[in-house]
């Protein structure tokens, strides 16, 4: 199978997609930068948090949910839609988050929250979003432009990470992210295009090709499985499918027996360690049990000693596996053309 060289990846990532990738590092720590540039203070919201994002800017959102899982102390909800939910209001932070502050969903569920009298911040690099923003005086954590918005991840996590802190939803998990920036340096040598042809990450890429992926996590690692399956998506054009433990265990289980009849579908499970005992004993009997119809079971264990170092792991393999998964069918990761064509025919058609 081919090559995933430097060389053979800069053949089809026409914009280099995999250095945005190896940078995650630099954005962890620049968006905490950007956060406290934005001169937001914590809100009087014990009503918590809402995030209104779309794809890759709501991605940051539901990892920060899935890392902060038992320490929220307050609701966390991400409102992927037009309107916001009935009980937005006063008491609850809606944080927008839209990286090119155009998305017509995010800037409907913007209005929604000035309508319900609810106080706002905003992540974006510009747009209508920031000029609504800046008209009403609503703080802005200024996102740097010049990414695909799903390259930006580190930005929409570590922003959504404190929105949750300034909301009063969660506490404050800054050394976390810290420590995850410092990690995400040595797995970059480990994963990353110089390693060997035969390291962790493009073995992986080369057992799943041809397979359609379906991406199994519990807790943290649930989150980051949701992640994968929207990257195998976006960076290498192909259907992904994603499923949470223990909640897959009493429905999506079943199906694994006839799935070799009906294609090749591999099986990931992704495996934090420090997951309830019971989440960790559940991954390894579902994976037993996928093994009836996928091929390969592939399964991958979190690395660092931190919630947030064990689920920026697992962001971090499942980006750069996507991106080689890419490479190795040919398909350039900068493209989404489903997307494009459907935010066309939508930017055409009258809104009624
Ligand atoms: C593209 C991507 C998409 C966008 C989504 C919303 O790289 O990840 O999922 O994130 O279409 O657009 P933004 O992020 O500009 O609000």
């Amino acid at each position: 199978m081919g090559s995933l060289t430097r060389e053979a990846i800069a053949a089809v990532d026409s914009t280099g997609q995999i250095d945005e990738v190896l940078e995650l590092s630099e954005h962890l720590t620049d968006a905490l930068w950007r956060v406290d540039s934005s001169g937001a203070r914590p809100f009087d919201t014990p009503g918590g948090l809402i995030v209104a994002g779309m794809g890759g800017s709501a991605s940051g959102a539901r990892l920060a949910r899935g890392v902060l899982g038992s320490r929220l102390t307050r609701p966390m909800y991400i409102s992927d839609d037009y309107l916001l939910p009935g009980w937005a209001g006063p008491s609850t932070l809606v944080f927008a988050s839209s990286y090119s502050g155009n998305t017509e969903e995010t800037l409907s569920a913007y209005d929604d929250a000035v309508d319900r009298g609810a106080p706002r911040l905003v992540a974006s690099t510009g747009g209508a979003l920031v000029a609504r923003a800046r008209a009403d005086g609503a703080p802005v954590v200024p996102i740097p432009g010049g990414f695909q918005p799903r390259a930006a991840i580190g930005y929409a996590l570590v922003s959504a990470l404190e929105a949750a802190f300034l909301a009063g939803a969660a506490p404050s998990v800054r050394s976390e992210i810290e420590a995850a920036a410092a990690l995400v340096d040595s797995l970059v040598l480990e994963w990353g295009p110089d390693a060997p042809e035969d390291s962790e990450a493009k073995s992986i890429a080369r057992s799943l090709h041809g397979t359609v992926p379906v991406i199994v996590g519990a807790e943290l690692a649930s989150a980051a499985a949701y992640r994968w399956k929207c990257q195998f998506n976006e960076n290498a054009e192909l259907p992904a499918f994603a499923a949470s433990l223990p909640e897959a265990d009493h429905n999506e289980v079943v199906g694994w027996e006839a799935a070799a009849e009906l294609g090749r579908f591999s099986y990931v499970s992704l495996e934090d360690p420090e997951a309830h005992p019971r989440n960790v004993l559940r991954a390894e009997l579902t994976a037993e049990v996928a093994s009836a119809g996928a091929d390969p079971v592939v399964r991958v264990t979190a690395r660092g000693s931190t919630p947030v170092e064990r689920l920026v792991s697992l962001v971090l393999l499942g980006d750069l596996v996507t991106i080689y998964a890419a490479v190795l069918r040919g398909a350039d990761p900068v493209d989404i053309p489903g997307i494009d064509a459907v935010k066309a025919a939508l930017s055409a058609a009258p809104v009624s």
